[in-house]
């Protein structure tokens, strides 16, 4: 990817609990682009919550549902994507996306997540085994992104960093 690169959408990864949905309907509305989750999507889709899905089909399932609900997704442009935090790891993106990671310590993703939240989240079951994925999977988005985001601190002080970011950039 290099400067003179039109991306087509802004896709953000990052660990569950990141913050990824909540930045993302920030950004969109800070540069009047769509928003797109993509698990609400897959939900609205199958006609009930990923917990449910995972349970019933498995996750291998679910990790093709991903990978069709992303690539629909990025067949069209300008919008911003929040993704699962397993789609950089189990999907290919769209090479013309710009991809945002959302990049927080894992303590202080625990700290903001509060147990309702975590209750939908199946692979949070188990804090040490989250733990370890996150340990896991931190270097790939790492490597995948075309830009990281310290997201240690609450979202208004960090969002700046990313608008100034893809306003330099061209996005359709
Ligand atoms: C997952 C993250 C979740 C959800 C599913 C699996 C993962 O999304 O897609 O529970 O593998 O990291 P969030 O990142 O929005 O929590």
């Amino acid at each position: 990817m290099n400067k003179g690169m039109v991306y087509d959408n802004i896709v953000l990864i990052g660990f569950m609990g990141s913050g990824k949905t909540s930045v993302g309907k920030t950004l969109a509305r800070k540069l009047y682009k769509d928003f797109v989750d993509v698990d609400t999507v897959i939900e609205k889709e199958q006609g009930c919550s990923i917990t449910e899905i995972f349970a019933t089909k498995g996750e291998a399932y679910f990790r093709s549902l991903e990978q069709k609900c992303i690539n629909q997704l990025t067949e069209k442009k300008g919008q911003i994507i929040a993704t699962g935090g397993g789609v950089p790891i189990h999907s290919t993106i769209s090479e013309k996306s710009l991809i945002v990671y959302i990049d927080a310590d894992f303590d202080v993703i625990v700290e903001r997540l509060p147990a309702r939240e975590r209750a939908k989240r199946p692979l949070f079951d188990d804090e040490e085994r989250a733990r370890a994925l996150y340990e896991e999977r931190k270097d790939i988005y790492k490597e995948l992104a075309t830009f990281s985001v310290d997201a240690n601190q609450v979202i208004p002080t960090f969002i700046h960093v990313i608008v100034d970011y893809v306003l330099d950039q061209r996005v359709l």
